[in-house]
């Protein structure tokens, strides 16, 4: 990853559909971001949230629609690529519930984090960023990561995606399993994070009021369909959005 390095990047989902067999998940979704944004992807559970980041990823292929990466002025057409091949193009997902290595170290957990091949060049400096980052990460580096805490394997989590230096990070669910101060710690070391080295962030969240300190832009998606997108001014000041589609007292 190269600090303070701005490459243009901009994710533009179009009108996708896409499900599980029988299973409709999605239904025309779009969806835009810019480069160095930060966009909240909001709403509870089983509306499609992870649906979204997993066709992003290539790990669930749409129906129909579009999803367009553009780098520098190049377009790539993310449906028609494998998972491997949007790593490459600086694409890391932190997946829902983690996905760790629960028997192999925190160090070897990162290491796998740097399959993608310009990454693996970088593995070093990107380590060293990584401890600078979670400096709990480098204290314990040869504890197995099944044995961390729920807030530490998060930060391995996001860590781990960092090693393959991407430039634009889709996070899913950050906040699902830690006490509301780590909550709030992870959620800020993500801002900072996202300052630091230039990344472009979509994040899944059902934490709205959480999501919205550092979000520019938000969408929420009930039953597979944005139903609701703005600005955090325009969220914040919608009590409607607030009480009815997400639950929060408004
Ligand atoms: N592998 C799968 N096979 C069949 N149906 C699935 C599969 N994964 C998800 N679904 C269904 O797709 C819909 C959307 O699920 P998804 O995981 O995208 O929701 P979500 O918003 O991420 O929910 P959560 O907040 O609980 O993680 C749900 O109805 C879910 O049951
Ligand atoms: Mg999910």
């Amino acid at each position: 990853m190269c600090k303070g390095l701005t490459l243009a990047i901009k994710l533009n989902i179009k009108d996708i559909s896409a499900g599980y067999g029988a299973v409709r998940a999605l239904h025309g979704v779009s969806l835009d971001l810019e480069q160095g944004q930060t966009v909240a992807l909001l709403g509870t559970n089983g509306n499609g949230k992870s649906t979204l980041m997993k066709c992003v990823m290539g790990m669930v292929k749409p129906d129909s629609g579009s999803i367009t990466l553009e780098i520098d002025g190049h377009s790539h057409d993310l449906t028609a690529l494998s998972t491997e091949e949007i790593v490459n193009l600086g694409v890391a997902l932190v997946p829902e519930g983690r996905r760790l290595f629960p028997k192999l170290t925190v160090e070897e957990n990162l290491l796998l984090g740097a399959f993608r091949q310009s990454a693996r060049a970088e593995i070093e400096r990107n380590m060293a960023f990584s401890f600078e980052a979670f400096p709990v990460l480098a204290e314990r580096r040869r504890q197995l990561a099944g044995s961390m805490s729920g807030g530490q394997q998060q930060m391995l989590a996001i860590a781990r995606a960092l090693m393959s230096s991407p430039r634009l990070l889709l996070v899913d669910e950050p906040s699902v399993g830690l006490s509301p101060l780590l909550v709030s710690q992870t959620i800020t070391k993500i801002k900072e994070l996202k300052d630091e080295y230039s990344l472009t962030v979509l994040m899944a969240e059902q934490n709205f009021n959480q999501a919205m300190r550092i979000a520019d832009y938000g969408h929420i998606i009930v039953h597979g369909e944005i139903v609701f997108h703005g600005d955090v001014d325009t969220l914040l000041s919608n009590k409607l959005v607030k009480s009815f589609y997400l639950g929060v007292e408004a």
